[in-house]
């Protein structure tokens, strides 16, 4: 048995602060306040439903997660929001046309209570989008010291114990690291001389750390994964995560590609195509916002296939990734994969997947699951990258000089050990004793 780890517990209310207010947040919260009214179900999150083997095989331990790690509860949850539009959740999710309109009905008044808070956005990083309900300030340090303020705010008129916050804004364009994002000093400098590099997401982050709230980020944004954040969350003990929430296509990437490794199965080529008519599909539209979200997917296959060791398997795959906006979707993407495969003696063989996915649905329990892991992680005084959660991203941040996991299997067992080493509980490794004893 290991030691342990000390865990502050969940008491009080846990404000959840959502960076933008679109389809996927007002998915997450109506679904919460359906939940509540036990009205709905909470499918597709592990923290509500999943369990956890503890010991040996024999025990017969398998209790819940929720019942095994100490997790804020559905009831102790309160939620605030930033957005560029000033339209209250109700608006929103009735707009983003994810939820029926009787669902819709079932927590309106949770949804209409719940107005955003005006946003720290520039078209200069969403470019399709041309929000009003904006902050004004001189400089983005100025900018910055305002969400504290609405943090500090939010925080007592709510009477929470402890905040996270969960990037659920549009996808920004794509940046670069650059020597303002190098260091802490040179990041506070380049936001008090309104650096270019510095983007809305990146204020948000620095604003929420500066004000003891971990940062989730749901999109492909660069954000938190430069090194004047994690000096920044070393400095205040405080969990970072991202980036690009696992759904749709890239689940299925993650989940399929992985099998074709076990069995030692080659790839030839990788074809994925996308049709989504909401305004995240109308943001990507940009070639800019695109490209962010581009390097975000492709990244997968290479890490999980590993060419450098599988070359005759792997070495000459081609990957192409392409997403089409198209209005009539809406939020039900549809999406083609055509995967070229080939097995015993060199023979080709074919998949085609059409997956009917409903994009923010898989989303909405990541960013739940989200908000109470991260809150458990800053009990439990995890601070910086928190890689144990890779299991919810697309392109899981991970310290410098190491690759990314993006097996879906070996990220859940990560996580399952990880909450087995909190506690105490061996880790489990699958290493049957009667073998060895
Ligand atoms: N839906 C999914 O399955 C999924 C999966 C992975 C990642 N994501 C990412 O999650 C994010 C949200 O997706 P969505 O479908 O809800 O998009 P959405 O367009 O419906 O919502 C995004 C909201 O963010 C607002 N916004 C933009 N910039 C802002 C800023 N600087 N501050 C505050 N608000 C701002 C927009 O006005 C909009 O209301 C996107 O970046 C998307 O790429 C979504």
């Amino acid at each position: 048995m290991e030691k342990p780890a000390k865990i502050q517990p969940a008491t009080g209310k846990l404000g959840v602060l959502l960076a933008g207010l679109g389809a996927v947040s007002t998915t997450f919260v109506a679904g919460v306040a359906l939940c509540r009214k036990r009205l709905r179900r909470p499918f597709g999150s592990l923290t509500q439903l999943g369990t956890i083997r503890l010991g040996k095989r024999t025990e017969n331990r398998s209790p819940a997660i929720r019942d095994f790690v100490p997790l804020a509860s559905l009831d102790d949850l309160v939620f605030g929001a930033w957005d560029c539009f000033a339209d209250d959740a109700h608006q929103a999710a009735t707009k983003a046309g994810v939820l029926t309109k009787e669902d819709i009905d079932l927590c309106a008044d949770e949804l209409r209570a719940l107005r955003p808070m005006k946003a720290v956005f520039s078209r200069d990083y969403v470019r399709r989008l041309d929000g009003s309900h904006v902050k004004q300030g001189k400089n983005k340090m100025e900018l910055a010291e305002q969400l504290i303020e609405d943090i500090g705010r939010f925080t007592k008129e709510n009477g929470t114990s402890r905040n996270v916050l969960v990037w659920c804004a549009s996808t920004e364009i794509f940046l670069k690291p650059t020597e303002a994002h190098q260091s802490l000093a040179a990041f506070e400098k380049a936001l008090r001389d309104n650096d270019p590099t510095i983007a809305p997401s990146m204020v948000y982050a620095y604003a929420a750390l500066r004000a003891g709230v971990p940062f989730a980020n749901g999109a492909p944004n660069l954000t938190v994964d430069i090194p004047a954040i994690w000096e920044l969350a070393r400095r205040e003990s405080l969990p970072v995560a991202g980036k690009d929430f696992k759904t749709g296509q890239t689940l299925m990437k993650t989940i399929l590609a992985p099998g074709f490794k076990a069995r030692m199965i080659g790839l030839k080529g990788w074809f994925s195509s996308n049709i989504l008519g909401n305004r995240d599909g109308e943001v990507l539209d940009d070639p800019d916002s695109f490209k962010t979200k581009e390097e975000s997917k492709l990244s997968v296959l290479d890490t999980i296939l590993q060419p450098e060791l599988h070359g005759e398997l792997y070495g000459d795959f081609h990957h192409k990734v392409r997403i089409n906006y198209y209005p009539p979707r809406g939020d039900n993407k549809e999406s083609w994969d055509n995967i070229d495969i080939f097995g015993w003696l060199d023979y080709p063989m074919q998949i085609k997947i059409n997956f009917l996915c409903r994009d923010s649905i898989l989303a909405a329990p990541i960013v739940l699951d989200l908000a109470l892991l991260m809150d458990l992680a800053h009990r439990a005084g995890f601070h910086g990258i928190q890689e144990w959660l890779s299991f919810y991203f697309k392109s899981p941040m991970v310290p410098p000089k190491l690759y990314p996991e993006h097996d879906l299997f070996i990220q859940l067992m990560k996580l399952k050990n990880t909450l087995r080493w909190l506690k105490g509980e061996e880790l489990i490794t699958h290493l049957g004793n009667e073998y060895y004893d």
